[in-house]
């Protein structure tokens, strides 16, 4: 067993610390506030390699691993947890299925301009009654000579205000239950596409989510993802990996929520002394550095499993379910550390309070990480 990184990996983490530092956290409160998209930002992203790390270059990505991409996705998530999940959501949900399962001319016309950050994705499975159930799709996609007419609606589909291109899941046979998913490759300028106004959310709001809705689209076969019925095992496998991505951002709001508490407890004083000096604060901090531990080695291991093609579904679930339990744990300790300037806007610790909780529903709640460790342990796995 091996805990020390590659100088690629170091060199992967320092760029995107760099850039978190100087770039992202100077703006974050602002895109929170304003609940803007960072466009920006996402643009220097693209010029840093960081919306397709794990993506051969040969196919537009930066070819690094996916410690790498935990690494930087960890400082960039540190700084600002709704430039995170944009990242997050490029890279695994809409790069990852693409060059998993797209054929060689699919990933030619949209992994490419995808990985390079020419051209934003979204990942659309979660329908109005699909959300954990998500074999219980209602989009329906209707074969029609050469093509396909899909019908639905589309929920809380980050990235779908702003993305140009959409992984979209379908039932083309409801009989087959989970066997009758189909996925596709939208492209969001096709005709009967539209998006909804961006949820008004309480975190993470410089990342845009909303319904999409979905009306006589029609879409050709060589727009298939994958095979006619293979859609639930694409996105099955897709969110294994991205929930290790969503592991990685838990992970930066926990070290942002730890960082910027050791920053307040050392100048700020009670009893004359800074409150770092008080064990009952000291302890705390203690704890939460402990626990941010234990979620990054998870994270890594789930991520270091990917990279050498084992199996990491279980891990990536543990990974998922214990980081984000620690960055809402780490974030409410936070505040409390603040006291009452932790529950006011001035400081940056009410935000990580608020982004941290989405980490324990989007990509899979808690309950269905706990299901899903569940079930491969009943497998004997
Ligand atoms: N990889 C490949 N195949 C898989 C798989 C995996 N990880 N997990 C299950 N499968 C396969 C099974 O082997 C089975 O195949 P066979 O029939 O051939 O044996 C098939 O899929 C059905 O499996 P299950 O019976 O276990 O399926 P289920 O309907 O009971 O659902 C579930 C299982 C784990 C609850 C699943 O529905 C699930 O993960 N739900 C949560 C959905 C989710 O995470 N949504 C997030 C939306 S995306 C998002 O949040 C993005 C964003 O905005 C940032």
């Amino acid at each position: 067993m091996n805990f020390t990184p590659t100088e690629e990996q170091l060199a992967v983490q320092q760029t995107a610390r760099d850039f978190a530092q100087g770039e992202v956290l100077p703006k974050a409160a602002e895109i929170d506030r304003e609940h803007r998209h960072p466009a920006e930002l996402v643009k220097r992203m693209a010029e840093l390699g960081f919306l397709g790390i794990a993506v051969p270059e040969q196919y537009g990505g930066s070819g690094f691993d996916h410690v790498s991409y935990v690494l930087a996705m960890e400082e960039i998530s540190r700084a600002c947890a709704s430039t995170g999940v944009i990242m997050s959501v490029n890279n695994s949900l809409v790069c990852d299925p693409i060059y998993r399962f797209g054929t060689d001319a699919q990933k030619q016309e949209w992994l490419t301009p995808l990985a390079s950050g020419r051209l934003l994705g979204c990942f659309a499975l979660s329908e109005p009654e699909a959300g954990s159930d998500a074999a219980a799709q209602k989009t329906t996609a209707v074969k029609n000579g050469d093509g396909w007419v899909i019908q639905g609606t589309k929920n809380w589909i980050t990235n779908g205000p702003v993305a140009d291109v959409c992984v979209l899941f379908t039932m083309n046979d409801k009989a087959a239950g989970h066997k009758g998913i189909t996925a596709f490759i939208l492209p969001m300028k096709t005709k009967g596409v539209r998006v909804g106004t961006p949820d008004d959310k309480l975190g993470i709001r410089g990342s845009k989510s909303s319904q999409i809705f979905l009306d006589d689209v029609r879409l050709g076969n060589e727009l298939l993802l994958g095979e006619v019925g293979g859609g639930f095992k694409i996105a099955m496998s897709t969110l294994d990996g991205g929930r290790i991505g969503i592991a990685a951002q838990a992970l930066g709001i926990a070290r942002a929520a730890l960082d910027d508490s050791v920053a307040y407890a050392q100048q700020r004083r009670t009893f004359g002394k800074p409150i770092a000096q008080h064990q009952a604060i000291a302890f705390k901090l203690a704890d939460m550095a402990t626990e941010i531990d234990a979620a990054r080695l998870l994270t890594l291991r789930a991520a270091w499993l990917k990279d050498s093609k084992l199996p990491y579904g279980k891990e990536a679930a543990m990974a998922k379910l214990y980081a984000s339990d620690v960055a809402n744990k780490a974030a409410r300790e936070a505040i409390q550390i603040f006291g009452g300037n932790g529950y006011v806007t001035e400081y940056p610790v009410e935000r990580h309070f608020r982004d941290a909780k989405i980490t324990e529903i989007y990509e899979g709640t808690s309950e269905i990480q706990r299901l899903v460790i569940s079930s491969y342990l009943s497998k004997g796995q």
